[in-house]
């Protein structure tokens, strides 16, 4: 079901984790499946020097977490607020049909992020 680049991503994830002192953190919940998801974002001169992120979801939100933080980290805010879901599926190679709607939460918690982000600098 899943492509070799998805399961290889899942296996070994980069980005999982926590930043402590995060400058920003989104948390998203998939209406369709409840999953969840939280990213945490370090940003100096507007710019994510780091990204980390917790999935309580599948497979493809898990691998969708992970090339959404890889297509993030060094962008500025405002390249990172242009990624979009097909950006993470292209990235990701391919999704079964059916798991599109999972590559959507990571684009979500980092839009979330950046908003919380926003709000806090005000
Ligand atoms: S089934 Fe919930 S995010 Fe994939």
């Amino acid at each position: 079901m899943y492509s070799k680049k998805v399961m290889d991503i899942f296996k070994k994830p980069k980005f999982s984790g926590e930043i402590k002192n995060a400058d920003a953190v989104g948390e998203v919940g998939n209406v369709k499946c409840g999953d969840i998801m939280r990213v945490y974002l370090k940003i100096k001169d507007e710019k994510i020097v780091d990204i980390k992120y917790k999935t309580y979801g599948c497979m493809a939100a898990i691998a969708a977490s992970e090339a959404m933080s890889k297509l993030a980290k060094g962008k500025t805010i405002e390249e990172a607020l242009r990624i979009s879901s097909q950006d993470i599926v292209k990235e990701l190679g391919d999704l079964p049909p059916i798991k599109i709607h999972c590559s959507v939460l990571g684009m979500d918690a980092l839009k979330k992020a950046i908003a919380n982000y926003e709000k806090k600098k005000k």
